[in-house]
């Protein structure tokens, strides 16, 4: 997958979302499991309809305002934050959280950011591709599998003029980010829990082929690692730092 393929990818099916979320969830805990984890993920999915939820999810509009994009989860369609459930919630970054993480990951690894291309898979309506912009990156990539995001991320991206704006080449692809061709250069890789543990799987091993292929740096910034075993079960993916909020592994 990549760029090209952009307009000729499928609606994202609900009902094909849910099977496929179903298939996974009893493969692994098994039915009955899969069944008590499907109510309670559908539970949520009422609480978080309600007016007072709603109105909470406006809480982090405060670097929208002062950008004039719109980024936060609040403005996201019923379907859309359905399809979350089953593959992954929208939620953007925290601003300052993303800074904190990119400035002590410079500090610690020492690299020049203009030879990296940062890429964040699933990358919603693209806050992460904005901040990064603030950076030397040689190019920043993100892909989204929800058409509707994927729309909002190129419209913040059309109009955004950041004062400290570093890159300009940036991109959003809709797309299938477990299926992401990397590129061949050195790569910033950030994830946020864009995947269930099947999927962040699939793009561990992807990324272990990508690299076995085209031997290079390759960094991930993990934010929230709640699978941070699976990136612990890779050959080729070493722990350098992190915090209870990140971790970072680096290509050996
Ligand atoms: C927690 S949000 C993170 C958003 C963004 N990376 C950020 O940090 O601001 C996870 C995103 O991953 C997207 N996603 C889920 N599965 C995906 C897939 N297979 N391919 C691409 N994006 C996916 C969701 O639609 C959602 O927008």
């Amino acid at each position: 997958m990549d760029g090209s393929q952009d307009s000729t990818l499928p609606r994202i099916s609900l009902a094909r979302s849910a099977r496929r979320w179903w298939n996974d969830a009893a493969a692994r805990e098994g039915r009955g499991a899969a069944a008590r984890r499907l109510l309670s993920v559908l539970a949520e999915f009422v609480r978080d309809s309600t007016p007072e939820r709603r109105r909470r999810r406006y809480g982090d509009a405060e670097y929208d305002w002062d950008h004039r994009v719109n980024t936060t989860s609040a403005a996201v369609g019923w379907r859309d934050r359905l399809l979350g459930l089953f593959h992954s919630p929208y939620q953007p970054t925290e601003s300052v959280l993303f800074h904190e993480m990119i400035e002590a990951f410079g500090e610690h690894t020492g690299i020049d950011l203009s030879e990296f291309v940062f890429v964040d898979l699933g990358s919603g309506k693209g806050r992460t591709l904005l901040m990064a912009s603030d950076y030397p990156f040689r190019r920043i990539v993100g892909v989204e599998l929800l058409p509707a995001l994927h729309e909002t991320a190129k419209q913040n991206l059309s109009c955004y003029h950041g004062k400290s704006q570093k890159c300009f080449a940036i991109e959003s692809i809709r797309g299938d980010a477990t299926e992401f061709l990397f590129p061949d250069a050195p790569t910033l890789l950030y994830l946020f829990n864009p995947f269930p543990e099947s999927g962040m799987r699939r793009l561990i091993a992807n990324l272990e082929q990508s690299l076995r292929t085209h031997p290079r740096a390759v960094y991930v910034l993990y934010h929230n690692p709640l699978l941070e075993h699976v990136l612990g079960d890779s050959a080729v993916l070493k722990k350098i730092c992190g915090t209870h909020q990140y971790a970072v592994y680096a290509s050996g």
